[in-house]
């Protein structure tokens, strides 16, 4: 977690630097800091907080500079307080450094260090690598470049780093293991960063370090690539960016959240776009063409994800089995890795990551590659670390979401792997050519009843003013409606803060049944399609106990209308297609209880958009 940026040309770097942080602020909130070098000495501002309060507290310092690096946290080592906040200097002062990621040998370096004379003000780890760097530097007799890659050598960890040397005044050092980073490469001046949003209004040329590269970033030179493991040079790979800065403001909305939530008929078509040709009767997607073989033939599809992601998944598991019948597990990445799971080469392993970073994902994939799976991404953030260390895959085109609580992402990771099922229903020949056709005529309405589920919003503000007070919530679903109960129960934890849980409707009577009384709402998820009698039963029984019912209904629904406090009604369609329909009014639902709550919608407390430790 955590965002970096820096910049070095021929702008003040004070602006480009804030302005990136905040871009950042997705990957972590809790501090925030500064270092600028105005020619002659380096001025540093940190504080406990956001990159509002670092904007205020930076006044106190020198602004002036073209050289900056700065940093947005999510605290790993040490409490987020001014003291731990990044950067960090070296003991002579000389080097300061801004890290995302986790050295976890860093006791013992620490330990070494201060036999040596180094002493340290912070908890951090990443205090303990700018000293390294500096005693390497020392010792060695190197610059800056070379001390970094042999103090590197040293640490296990992941990261991405930028260092600033005032003995080398005309350059920047920046490296990556495991946690992403970004050049944007402009006229005569250079951008790091986390992701490309801090600079994508400057330059749409940028480089994505891999892992274990470094890059030496001097004023007036072509960026100089080498491998930290052996100092070998590697040779950059310019990519085109496709980002504009429209995406990545608030556009109007109050929240990225709500923006984002009515960006979904937009990302979904984007995401079908070119695949769904409904017309022709056909699904084109080059990654499935292509390993057509591999998916057929396998014994089965594993997919690995987390949070929202893993909801995709399960919502994929019902659709893989339903329509293409192949049989699906869906595992959290962080479970899957640790417990010496059985994979073999026959196997398919789909990973789901919208920010294409999760540490925990990632690490799944590796693992699957190595006992000879064949790994397939569905990713939306392109050129992400998962999207290129996967053998092939599908982007969702939500375009970059920003609020931390996932929307778009999920509608549009269901869409792709909608799209997937569908194609290898086809070629497995387990569909009648009418009902493919039907499958595909109805996916294409989907941004449409999107829209019309959107037109819910004032009657879903209305239910949340009456539930924005509660203590617990239940969510239940049925069949593909299950895990859009799970996503719904996380959205209001999430951003509400909210105790809520999400159970298939029929668990109910396993447990949950004993906490309904009337302070207790429950959210249901009672469309036509999908197991729909057996949902109102439960409803009945929520009803005899007493507690509120508010359920999501299809169009022109009486019956559960009869039985329930307050109904959503959402447009008819295929039942597999339910829950991109089903899930919009439980978005909006968290969205506008957290709001009415006060609660910070975008950027929720101890939570971070991109989760780069496990
Ligand atoms: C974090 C985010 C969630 C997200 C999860 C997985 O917890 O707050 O919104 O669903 O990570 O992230 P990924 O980028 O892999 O989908």
């Amino acid at each position: 977690m955590c965002g970096i940026v820096g910049y070095i040309g021929h702008r003040d770097a004070f602006p480009i630097v804030i302005k990136g942080l905040q871009r950042l602020e997705y990957r972590g909130y809790d501090s925030a800091g500064i270092a600028l070098y105005d020619g002659n000495k380096i001025n540093l501002s940190k504080t406990k907080g956001k990159v509002e309060d670092l904007k205020n507290k930076a006044k106190e310092i020198s602004l002036e500079g073209s050289i900056g690096i700065g940093h947005t946290r999510w605290a790993t080592h040490g409490v987020p307080n001014d003291v731990n906040s990044h950067p960090h200097y070296s003991n002579s002062g000389n080097l300061v450094i801004i890290h995302n990621g986790i050295i976890e040998n860093y006791e013992a370096i620490k330990q070494e260090l201060t036999k040596r004379g180094y002493v340290f003000k912070s908890d951090t780890d990443t205090e303990v690598l700018v000293n390294l760097i500096e005693e390497v530097k020392k010792t060695e007799d190197v610059k800056l470049g070379k001390a970094v890659q042999i103090a590197l050598n040293q640490v296990v960890g992941a990261y991405a780093i930028a260092v600033f040397d005032v003995e080398k005044p005309d350059e920047i050092v920046v490296a990556k293991l495991g946690s992403p980073l970004a050049i944007g490469i402009g006229n005569n001046e250079f951008f790091i960063a986390s992701d490309a949003s801090p600079f994508i209004e400057f330059t749409n040329n940028a480089v994505y370090l891999e892992d274990e590269e470094m890059a030496i970033i001097r004023l007036g030179k072509e960026i100089k690539l080498r491998k930290i493991k052996d100092d070998s040079v590697a040779y950059p790979r310019i990519l085109e960016l496709q980002m504009n800065l429209e995406e990545i403001e608030k556009g109007g909305y109050d929240h990225f959240m709500l923006k984002e939530i009515y960006e979904q008929p937009r990302a979904i078509k984007d995401t079908y776009r070119g695949r769904l040709l409904a017309d022709q009767g056909l699904v084109k997607m080059s990654g499935i063409e292509q390993n057509m073989e591999k998916f057929i033939n396998a014994n089965r599809i594993i997919i690995v994800a987390c949070g929202t992601s893993w909801h995709a998944g399960l919502v994929a598991e019902y659709i893989f089995e339903d329509l293409a019948r192949i049989p699906v597990e869906v595992e959290y990445a962080s479970e899957f890795r640790y417990r010496n799971p059985v994979i073999t080469d026959k196997d398919v392993l789909i990973a789901i990551s919208q920010s294409g970073e999760t540490a925990d994902t990632l690490a799944a994939i590796k693992l699957a590659k190595e006992k000879g799976a064949f790994v397939f991404g569905v990713c939306n953030v392109v050129g992400s670390s998962i999207a290129r260390e996967t053998d092939a895959g599908a982007y969702t085109h939500a375009g970059p979401e920003i609020g931390v609580a996932s929307t778009k992402a999920f509608t549009t990771q269901i869409t792709v792997l909608t799209l997937m099922a569908l194609r290898l229903a086809k070629a497995k020949g387990e569909f009648s050519e009418t009902k493919y056709r039907e499958y595909l005529t109805e996916l294409e309405t989907i941004p449409s009843k999107v829209e019309k589920s959107l037109e819910s919003n004032a009657l879903i503000e209305i239910i949340a003013d009456v539930y924005k007070d509660s203590t617990n919530c239940l969510y239940l679903g049925r069949g593909y409606n299950f895990p859009v109960a799970l996503e719904g129960a996380l959205k209001l934890k999430e951003i509400s803060y909210i105790h809520a849980e999400g159970y298939p409707a029929a668990e109910m009577k396993h447990g949950p049944i004993a906490l309904i009384d009337e302070h207790m709402p429950v959210f249901v998820i009672a469309t036509k399609k999908g197991h729909y009698e057996k949902v109102v039963s439960n409803i009945q029984e929520i009803k005899s106990r007493k507690g509120k019912i508010i359920a999501i209904v299809t169009e022109g629904d009486e019956q559960v209308r009869d039985l329930a406090d307050h109904v959503i009604e959402v447009p008819e369609t295929l039942e597999s297609l339910t829950p991109l329909l089903t899930t919009i009014p439980l978005q909006l639902l968290s969205y506008h209880i957290a709001v009415m709550r006060g609660c910070n919608v975008d950027q929720p407390r101890n939570l971070a958009k991109s989760v780069t430790v496990e």
